[in-house]
């Protein structure tokens, strides 16, 4: 029988899921706030809708017969969507509300992992008086991080002694209108995340992905949704060890056991530090940018995990192409601080060459496609390599040209990768 998969999200994360599905036997719909035209042209039908409203979701839903709903985006996780469509007797991938604290309260996630013993979880305390958070900031003996506990789209926190000095860290707190916030140990060490396709208490994990938070080259800037990332031809990054991604495995399974019936993806953003991994969150869903580096190498079919997942089966073990990825976003000038939008996408799926490119927030009008306030799209290199990949990244950007437009040029370079092995060598005392 033919699934009729509703795909709700207009991201460039959504786009490589719809991609993942066509290669499938899935007849493809797709809902979201903006209009995407790459998941437009893929899928049968494009509804656009608010999706973070649950009725209007599942009423789309029902109106085209779907058989499965895949969620990408935390907004509508965190507003019930999954709830109302199980209401609806659709079988959603992704998380409940409930379950998807996980990501959506920062205080739940620390307190869940403090209580559940599962380790890798920084020193941490929750405040709900700001003024409180701000004589623990002076008596602590380090530096912090300072979290909103709610969504910020990545943009919320802020690192005493990295982006902030500790004054300016308590000035953030109190011109804020944050009703809790979260304080704590500052990690030092290299970022990375583990994405593990999660249902019937099963893990299946990804190759590890390394994003770039930060708006400009050289990791300076203000922190974004991710300006690009990239994975290797392996299970690990560069600067890791198979042990490393291993432990990051078992924090993960250790938190699936501990939340019981959770479904969708399971999101770990860690750090890799002298201790080894430490968490710096989950996340209920696919990362974006990171999803368009681990489905383009998912080699077992996506569409046979939903099922699985939905009919109680176990998961397939998940086959992924040896092949490296890199990953950039290009985005409007001035974000994410004073985005400007309009400027016209000149690339498209076939100049980009042999890079494969992902539409994210753009507006298609008659006569183009323009961009919005938000990230616009993103190129992916696939090769032997991350070197070679990103070479192939950087070519379909180069046709691109960067009218109105700004992009990392730095992320996957040699000299940038090696940076991160020196770094975590220096931190291992090596
Ligand atoms: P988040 O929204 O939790 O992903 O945090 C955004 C970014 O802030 C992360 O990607 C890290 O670069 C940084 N960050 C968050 N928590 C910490 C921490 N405890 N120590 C150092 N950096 C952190
Ligand atoms: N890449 C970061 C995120 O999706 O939250």
């Amino acid at each position: 029988m033919t699934e009729t998969v509703l795909l709700i999200g207009g991201g460039g994360r959504e786009h490589a899921i719809a991609r993942a599905l066509e290669e499938s036997d899935a007849d493809l719909y797709a809902c979201a706030g903006n209009r995407n035209p790459g998941i437009a042209r893929i899928a049968t039908e494009f509804e656009t809708l608010e999706t973070t409203n649950p009725k209007a979701v599942a009423e789309y839903a029902e109106t085209v017969d779907a058989t499965i709903a895949v969620i990408g985006p935390e907004a509508p996780l965190e507003a019930g969507v999954a709830d109302e469509l199980e209401a609806a007797g659709i079988y959603a991938f992704g998380p409940k509300e409930e379950d998807a604290r996980i990501e959506t309260d920062k205080a739940f996630q620390r307190r869940f992992m403090a209580e559940h013993d599962i380790p890798g979880c920084p020193d941490f305390e929750t405040f709900d008086d700001m003024e409180a958070a701000c004589d623990f900031i002076d008596e602590y003996d380090g530096d912090l991080a300072i979290k909103p506990a709610g969504l910020t789209g990545g943009k919320g926190v802020k690192v005493i002694g990295d982006q902030v000095t500790a004054e300016e860290g308590k000035e953030y707190i109190r011109d804020s209108d944050y009703d809790r916030i979260v304080l704590e140990e500052r990690l030092i060490g290299e970022e990375f995340t583990v994405q593990a396709f999660v249902a019937n208490d099963e893990v299946r994990t990804a190759p590890a992905v390394q994003d770039h938070k930060r708006a400009y080259e050289g990791d300076e800037g203000p922190n974004t949704g991710g300006m690009g990332s990239y994975s290797d031809a392996t299970f690990e990054l560069p600067f890791m060890t198979e042990e490393d991604y291993a432990e990051a495995v078992s924090i993960i399974k250790g938190t699936v056991d501990a939340l019981e019936d959770y479904r969708g993806i399971l999101y770990g953003q860690f750090m890799l530090t002298a201790e080894g991994p430490k968490v710096i969150e989950f996340n209920a869903r696919f990362g974006d940018p990171e999803a368009m580096n681990t489905l383009p190498v998912l080699e077992t079919d996506f569409l046979e995990i939903l099922t699985a997942a939905r009919d109680g089966e176990r998961l397939p073990e998940l086959d992924f192409a040896e092949q490296a990825t890199v990953c950039k976003y290009a985005v409007p000038e001035g974000y994410p601080t004073d985005p400007e939008a309009g400027a016209k996408v000149e690339v498209d799926e076939e100049s980009a060459g042999d890079a494969l490119l992902y539409y994210a927030s753009v507006d298609e009008r008659d006569d183009g496609i323009y961009t919005t306030t938000s990230r616009s799209f993103a190129v992916v290199g696939l090769a032997d390599s991350i070197t070679d990949a990103e070479e192939i990244a950087e070519d379909a950007l180069a046709v691109a040209g960067e009218e109105g437009l700004h992009m990392r040029h730095d992320i996957g370079k040699p000299e940038l990768v090696q940076q991160r092995i020196d770094h975590v060598n220096e931190l291992r005392g090596e």
